[in-house]
């Protein structure tokens, strides 16, 4: 067994590839407990006779599991048939690729030991945005001879599984390199009998969560504004002391509702640590949350340590935080770790994005989602103000969930198919919006002053054709 990475940096995955046994029980009950978020593809590893069937049907619905000895059988009714083997893992891969699709847990019940056998299946879940999670049955061979031998239904000759245990070994080594998101090792047969999987969300899934919400755009540090516009939605808003003794606001929201963020919460405007330390009283109360902006990424990569261009704004951020106790840099580094990199909700029905997302990446984990969430689609180009260019993909956008986005300063809220675009930019001396859900309904304020000055123009939202 192997050491683990901390279960709640799961989206941190995309830069940390390096999940890994957990043991999270204490060590005088021997449980073991394999974390696997519901976005996963599961590739059993190990030498026929090492269990991987019994595991499997132990612990996943039948329906979940995709085993080439099943297609074997489906094709010619004889799961030994070893003839029928390309067909078969055609077929596989063409159930895998279905269940990704429909963003359905799979578990690929085969020996998976060659890296040519692994990377087709690994190559569909990068194609679908999927995590994917590798558990190994490293059990000695002895003993998959012995289960083996014991086996009633199918006997695999001997030496064939004395060839699956070398090449389980090549097997770890080629794992470690590989695009694996969770690596779990069971090296014993006490250890896979005690082994429990608990599944578990991704964070962007809030699919349960039916709101009502009020979405709000890109705050930018500009907390007079942001309490304004609570105000005038109707949260109550008391100052109240810290610690310290020094009066904050403390909001409310009216009886059920929830706030919403589509990022950028700080930089370019007067008070981010003022609005970043609203939002996450807000949210330890179960009251908001946020997805990240490229703003918010920037900051917390600073706040990691990391070697970031001191433009946009940060520099005002970093000034701010300055005048704060330390304590409260560290505070914010933690938030932003857990902000996800979108949100799905109301049963799929919302979507939340700093910058929009394409249908196809709703609910799925990525670099490109990632990406996408963040900064949009984009030419790779730059303008003569050095701004990336943008492409506006709310126009071919005809996906059945709402996408309530910002990133893009816009005259007035922007609606295109089923997308609006919320950030009428407040810290350029716009306004600061909120999308009411399901009202849909944009309730705005001015903002008091000229924070920042914008590189370009708002965009002007184009009436829909055939108006
Ligand atoms: P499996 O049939 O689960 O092995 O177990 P496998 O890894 O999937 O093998 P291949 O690749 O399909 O050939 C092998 C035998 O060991 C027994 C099973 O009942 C089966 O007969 N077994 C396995 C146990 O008795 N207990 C276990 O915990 C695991
Ligand atoms: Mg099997």
């Amino acid at each position: 067994m192997r050491a683990g990475t901390q279960p709640a940096r799961l989206n941190g995955v995309l830069t940390h590839p390096a999940g890994r046994l957990l043991r999270l029980t204490s060590p005088a009950d021997k449980t073991m407990e394999l974390i696997i978020p519901e976005l996963s593809l599961v590739l059993l590893v190990g030498p026929s006779g090492s269990g991987k069937s019994t595991f499997a049907h132990r612990h996943f619905r039948s329906t979940e599991i995709v085993s080439s000895d099943r297609c074997r059988a489906m094709i010619c009714d004889d799961e030994n048939n070893q003839i029928v083997s390309r067909e078969a893992f055609e077929l596989l891969h063409h159930v895998v690729r279905q269940r990704l699709l429909w963003r359905r847990l799979t578990v690929v019940d085969t020996t998976n030991l060659q890296a040519e056998a692994r990377r087709p299946l690994i190559d569909l879940a990068r194609r679908y945005h999927y995590l994917t999670c590798a558990i190994v049955f490293d059990v000695g061979e002895a003993v998959c001879q012995q289960q083996n031998a014991a086996r009633v239904e199918r006997i695999v000759p001997a030496h064939i599984i004395a060839q699956h245990s070398q090449a389980l070994s090549r097997a770890l080594v080629g794992l470690d390199k590989e695009f694996f998101t969770h690596r779990y090792i069971l090296r014993s047969r006490d250890e896979i009998d005690s082994a429990r999987i608990r599944r578990i969300p991704i964070r962007e899934d809030r699919r349960d969560d039916r709101g009502p919400f009020d979405v709000v755009g890109d705050v930018h540090g500009c907390l007079d504004e942001l309490l304004a516009l609570l105000n005038l939605m109707g949260y109550r808003i008391d100052m109240a002391p810290d610690h310290f003794g020094i009066p904050r606001p403390r909001v409310e929201p009216p009886p059920g509702r929830k706030l919403l963020f589509v990022g950028d919460l700080g930089d370019r405007g007067p008070n981010t640590p003022g609005v970043l330390r609203l939002i996450m009283d807000m949210a330890r109360r179960g009251q908001a949350m946020s997805v990240l902006g490229n703003h918010d990424n920037k900051l917390l990569r600073k706040l990691r340590g990391n070697n970031v261009q001191l433009t946009h704004g940060l520099t005002q951020t970093l000034e701010q935080l300055e005048h704060e106790p330390p304590e409260l840099a560290d505070a914010i580094r933690d938030f932003l770790e857990t902000l996800p990199t979108h949100l799905v909700l109301d049963r799929g029905r919302l979507v939340v994005a700093h910058a929009g997302l394409r249908e196809d990446l709703h609910g799925r984990v990525s670099p490109r989602v990632h990406s996408f969430a963040l900064f949009g689609d984009t030419t790779g180009e730059t303008d003569e103000a050095g701004l990336p260019i943008r492409l506006n993909w709310a126009a071919d956008y005809h996906g059945a969930a709402l996408v309530v986005y910002g990133h893009t300063p816009t005259a007035e809220a922007w609606w295109q198919n089923q997308t609006v675009n919320i950030d009428t930019g407040c810290v350029f001396g716009g306004r600061l919006s909120a999308l009411r859900y399901p009202e849909r309904e944009v309730v705005s304020v001015a903002a008091r002053r000229r924070y920042a000055e914008a590189a370009r123009a708002f965009l002007t939202p184009t009436p829909p054709q055939g108006l």
